[in-house]
């Protein structure tokens, strides 16, 4: 111990801490799928006593299962999560909270209002099914800088969901951000020496983005049975995880499907 605090094998505290903070692979579990299947039948009225299933209660069942944050995405068409589910997460439920939105004026205000812990800027298009392709940073720097500073005045430490490509990865630094989240999409949908080169495309990006003094987080189409070879990828210290939850929350619930997830990326030597 050095002035209280555990010392590294090299001397240094910081070392140590930083070391340690390596090991542990944190799970932000996106529940925005419980919204989905709520607005299926209760669009119209989401906030109706008898609309279900409750997103509240899928934060909570997250907590129970291990989740160390709670990721939600307010979408400019409100097509799943609603205002309202983001601000009852956020006062009910004791987890930091991490809002994925589209980078506009409107979300801005949103989320000034509602402080959360984390804000993933994301890109959208209404058409798309789920978030595909990651943020252009670089060709939007103008408008990407003084939102991702109004964010961190805020409260908010903002992250950007990138591709794994240099020019993203240099200008999310440039930006502001002090966090990425790599895009793991076409990591997870490919196969053989796709999926080889892919990952080889996120290692380096997140090799360049801890250079750079990025904390790197990933998320897309994760799931128990690509989470091994993610482990290929450095510097991770976050995996965002949705839809494969929610797939499995059918059959086990959604508690036992975090805490499913959870020993699984345990189990890992990151
Ligand atoms: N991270 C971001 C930025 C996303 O947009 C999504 C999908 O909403 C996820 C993580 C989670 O992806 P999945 O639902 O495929 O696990």
């Amino acid at each position: 111990m050095l002035g209280g605090l555990p010392v590294s094998e090299s001397g240094s505290p910081f070392l140590f801490h930083f070391q340690s903070n390596r090991k542990t692979m944190l799970l932000g579990v996106n529940i925005d799928h419980v919204a989905t299947l709520r607005q299926a039948r209760y669009a119209g009225m989401p906030e109706a006593h008898n609309a279900e299933p409750s997103v509240l209660e899928a934060a909570r069942a997250a907590l129970a299962g291990g989740a160390d944050s709670i990721t939600l995405h307010v979408r400019e068409d409100r097509r799943h999560m609603q205002d309202a589910d983001a601000f009852a997460v956020r006062r009910e439920i004791n987890l930091p909270l991490n809002l994925e939105m589209g980078a506009t004026e409107a979300m801005l205000e949103v989320a000034l209002a509602l402080k959360p812990d984390y804000v993933c800027l994301v890109p959208e298009r209404r058409q798309e099914v789920t978030t595909e392709g990651g943020l252009d940073v670089a060709g939007n720097m103008d408008k990407l800088r003084p939102l991702v500073a109004a964010l961190m005045k805020n409260g908010s430490q903002v992250s950007m969901f990138i591709d794994p490509e240099e020019e993203q990865v240099r200008a999310s630094a440039e930006a502001g951000a002090p966090m990425i989240e790599l895009h793991t999409g076409r990591f997870a949908n490919s196969l053989g020496e796709e999926r080889a080169a892919e990952t080889a495309r996120l290692a380096a990006a997140a090799q360049l983005a801890h250079e750079l003094g990025l904390e790197v987080h990933a998320g897309h189409g994760i799931q128990v049975a690509n989470l091994a070879e993610l482990t290929a990828v450095p510097h991770l210290t976050e995996l965002n995880i949705g839809h494969t939850l929610i797939s499995r929350s059918v059959f086990i619930g959604l508690e036992a499907a975090v805490r499913e997830m959870k020993e699984a990326i345990s189990a890992l030597k990151w």
